[in-house]
């Protein structure tokens, strides 16, 4: 078993990406053990298929890096490198994007979504997209791969992809890798919003809390977070069409670790200004460890840098052996 799993370096990571992917990275790599069975990249490669600011790809990259070591990813036990370090991502996409075909790409939703109505000022590489994603997982032939809803069709192609290739070329060169929908993590909404999911991408800074920010600024975007004049129901059933409370429960429970209806149980027919408080307390209670350290790896960005440089020493030695095989398989000389 191997899992492999990437992050874009835009934006600041929040509870939701935390609640949703990196505490189920960190689970997976802690259960796994380490001998490189559980692999991590920001994916920066990926990152300039929207023009970035270098100083800040810069920035945001060391800030992912540490953010998710802050959140428990230990180099140690978990490859963690970002992509562009590893040059096999981009061969391999080579190719791979002449065994993808332009019909599958063209069924990917999350380009028509990016691209909107301007689809012929979009990057190439945001077309192709999708195909260094395949690239990516394949390089080190993972068996599983964590994802979020919104990259399944991404990971559908990957497949794709692998059962072309193998057929063209006669080989069984890559396993098909397994999307993995961590079933314990809830999709965790706008604090403004309960109908929109918590993103880095949200103009409003209040909708999120961020892994960065600080005990006040969490205690505050909580209070101001929006809800309804109900109190809390006592069962999970009475949540139904109340998404801003429910958001809330949700969240209370995955850091308890109870739940829902265990949450309830303690709550119902309690109002959000006690309840508020007392999941204010609780996001303090996990983010603050991780914010503190958070801002140590960050005052030592060589340490960043070293931690980056040496998992993608151990990435290549793994990606140039799948390249070679691929050079082979594919009629390459040399
Ligand atoms: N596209 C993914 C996202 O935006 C990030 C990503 C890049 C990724 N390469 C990957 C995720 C490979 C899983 C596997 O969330």
């Amino acid at each position: 078993m191997r899992i492999v799993s990437g992050i874009q370096p835009t934006g600041s990571l929040h509870l939701g990406n935390y609640l949703g992917a990196i505490r189920n990275w960190v689970l997976m790599q802690d259960a796994l053990g380490p001998d490189g069975k559980a692999w991590f990249f920001i994916a920066d490669l990926h990152a300039i298929t929207i023009f970035q600011d270098p100083a800040e790809l810069k920035q945001s990259t060391r800030e992912i890096a540490a953010a998710l070591m802050a959140a428990g990813i230990d180099p140690a036990k978990a490859v963690l490198f970002n992509q562009s370090q590893v040059p096999e991502h981009a061969e391999l996409a080579w190719v791979l994007g002449c065994t993808a075909r332009m019909g599958w790409l063209n069924r990917m939703t999350q380009f028509k979504e990016k691209s909107g109505k301007d689809r012929e000022g979009a990057s190439v590489g945001l077309y192709t997209y999708p195909v260094l994603q395949a690239a990516d997982v394949l390089l080190y032939k993972a068996t599983h791969v964590p994802v979020g809803d919104d990259q399944k069709q991404h990971l559908e192609l990957a497949r794709d992809i692998a059962t072309k290739f193998n057929s063209d070329y006669g080989v069984e060169l890559f396993p098909l890798p397994e999307p993995t929908i961590p079933p314990s993590s809830p999709r965790v909404r706008s604090l403004r919003d309960g109908a929109a999911k918590m993103s880095k991408s949200d103009p409003s800074d209040q909708s999120r809390i961020n892994l960065t920010d600080s005990e006040d600024e969490i205690r505050n975007k909580l209070k101001r977070a929006k809800t309804d004049p109900e109190p809390l129901p006592g069962e999970a059933k009475g949540l139904e069409g109340r998404l801003e409370a429910r958001n809330l429960v949700e969240i209370y429970a995955t850091l308890s670790g109870e739940s829902v209806a265990a949450v309830l149980e303690r709550f119902g027919g309690q109002g959000f200004g006690a309840f508020k408080p007392a999941l204010a307390d609780l996001v303090v209670a996990h983010l603050a460890p991780m914010n503190q350290r958070f801002r140590e790896l960050l005052a030592a960005p060589d340490e960043i840098d070293l931690a980056l440089a040496r998992g993608a020493e151990r990435a290549r030695a793994v990606a140039a052996e799948t390249m070679r095989e691929v050079r082979s398989a594919v009629g390459f000389l040399g």
